[in-house]
């Protein structure tokens, strides 16, 4: 028999635990009430039919079957896919979610992940039938691809075709948007601008040369070379805007800021496909917004390497966290910098940019602790940086076989554009007085893309 005092002591503490934690009224978590608007602002925007997800997020019918994944993806912070380490600066275009959205997906799964009241339902976000997130005033065609079903290798190396903009006159545009019909075989998209000349054939794919084989083997090149091979972007001003899954259109009239092309200019189009299974014929529009008078200030895109003389840049063969040479830049005018872009393939591991000021204090800007090749994410920001600022990038290589997306951790992996080599390339945009001479915006260590 349990002694009466012993009860009445239990029932005290019961009590006591009971008022501490005190529960709130038990709300359903729902569907259509706290679910949905989530789904709305963060995944929707490429998870509904002709984006780049494998299934829709729209209605609770086609999301039901997901609820268990959604809760795994969102808990360990696969999705939305974000990579910016929270310690270090601020992104205007952060799509992470905050813990009580994870917490409220979480708990509505946890509790059956019921639809509830359809009252409670939030209207549907009207998406762009057509697939323009901006309204272009001018659209520039593009060419049309078959992208094949299954290729040799299963894949198609990438190519640049050039197209007339047919810009009468220097136009300042505000906002681009490189759009294919087929999101979910486009790999990247992106472009640069060169002035025209007679010999320039339109819409006739040029492959990179190649100058190392899938071994890793030499192959002899000759001319002005970039990596070892011919630039194609040698008498451009650089790689500029890009189509990548989750960054689908640039506006630069957020910074109050517009890009100047010249009148005639032509525009390559870097193309790489990644073909699923199922054959398409793709065809690529670039589509612009225009200012109508000149701006105050315009958008440079620009880019470093850690290449100064690519024979330095060999990853050794199950090196799991290979250091490449820095890469290095000192800007020698005033800028608001409000982009970067890691770039680097398979083997890439993290990156970070870090600013030296030039009264020697250093600031990590971004830190990228865990690059994924499949999404080249930009992150949107807004820093004064003061002439004579060093912008410093170091990134790491994964080349053993803990790497998933490895494919051959026993070959000694080059510098080079192809998917089997390597690159490290941090691209950056900045905002400057539109009377700068874009080339001399910066001093780079290495080549850049925009020959300054
Ligand atoms: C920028 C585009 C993008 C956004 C935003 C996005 N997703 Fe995804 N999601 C994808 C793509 C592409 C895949 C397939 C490839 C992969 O798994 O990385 C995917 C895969 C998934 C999967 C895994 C499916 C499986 O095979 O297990 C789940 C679950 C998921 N997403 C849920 C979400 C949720 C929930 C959100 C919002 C909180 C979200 N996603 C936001 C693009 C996105």
């Amino acid at each position: 028999m349990v002694p009466k005092l012993c009860v009445a002591a239990l029932m005290f503490v019961g009590a006591a635990m009971a008022a501490e934690i005190s529960y709130p009224p038990v709300t359903p978590v729902t569907f259509n009430k706290d679910v949905l608007p989530i789904l709305q602002k963060n995944c929707q925007s490429c998870h509904r039919p002709g984006q780049i997800a494998p299934m829709s997020l729209l209605t609770y019918q086609s999301a039901r079957p997901w609820a268990k994944a959604m809760k795994s993806a969102v808990v360990q912070r696969m999705m939305p896919p974000w990579f910016a380490d929270a310690q270090y600066g601020h992104f205007t275009n952060d799509r992470s979610l905050k813990p009580e959205d994870i917490d409220t997906i979480a708990r509505w799964v946890d509790s059956g992940a019921p639809e509830g009241d359809a009252k409670d339902a939030p209207p549907p976000v009207q998406w762009p039938a057509d697939g323009w997130l901006i309204r272009p005033d001018l659209i520039v065609q593009g060419p049309v691809f078959d992208v094949p079903a299954h290729p040799k290798n299963n894949v198609v190396e990438w190519m640049w075709v050039t197209v007339p903009t047919g810009f009468k006159k220097d136009t300042w545009v505000t906002a681009v948007q490189i759009r294919p019909e087929h999101p979910e075989v486009a790999h990247h998209m992106c472009l640069a601008f060169k002035p025209h000349t007679p010999d320039v054939k339109y819409f006739e794919p040029v492959w990179q040369d190649k100058s190392r084989d899938e071994e890793g083997s030499a192959i002899p090149t000759s001319g002005p070379t970039f990596g070892g091979r011919t630039n194609l972007l040698n008498g451009t001003r650089g790689l500029e805007d890009c189509y990548l899954p989750g960054m689908v259109s640039d506006d630069y009239s957020v910074h109050n800021a517009a890009k100047l092309i010249p009148a005639g200019w032509d525009m390559m189009i870097n193309l790489h496909y990644t073909p699923n299974g199922k054959a398409v014929t793709d065809h690529v529009q670039v589509g612009f917004t225009v200012a109508e008078d000149p701006p105050q200030r315009q958008y440079v895109s620009l880019m470093t390497s850690s290449v100064q003389d690519p024979v330095h840049f060999a990853i050794p063969p199950n090196d799991g966290n290979w250091q490449s040479p820095p890469a290095e830049v000192t800007f020698n005018q005033d800028v608001e910098l409000v982009f970067l872009m890691p770039h680097m393939h398979v083997r890439g591991k993290d990156m970070t940019y870090t600013l030296e000021y030039p009264d020697g204090k250093k600031e990590v800007v971004l830190n990228v602790p865990r690059y994924d090749f499949n999404w080249q994410l930009g992150y949107d920001t807004s820093i004064k940086v003061p002439k004579g600022t060093k912008l410093h990038v170091d990134a790491h290589f994964d080349n053993s076989i803990n790497n998933k997306f490895n494919p051959n951790p026993n070959r000694t992996v080059y510098y080079g554009e192809m998917t089997w080599e390597e690159m490290m390339n941090p691209f950056f945009g900045v905002v400057v007085d539109r009377n700068i001479d874009p080339k001399k915006i910066i001093t780079s260590r290495g080549p850049t893309a925009n020959g300054a």
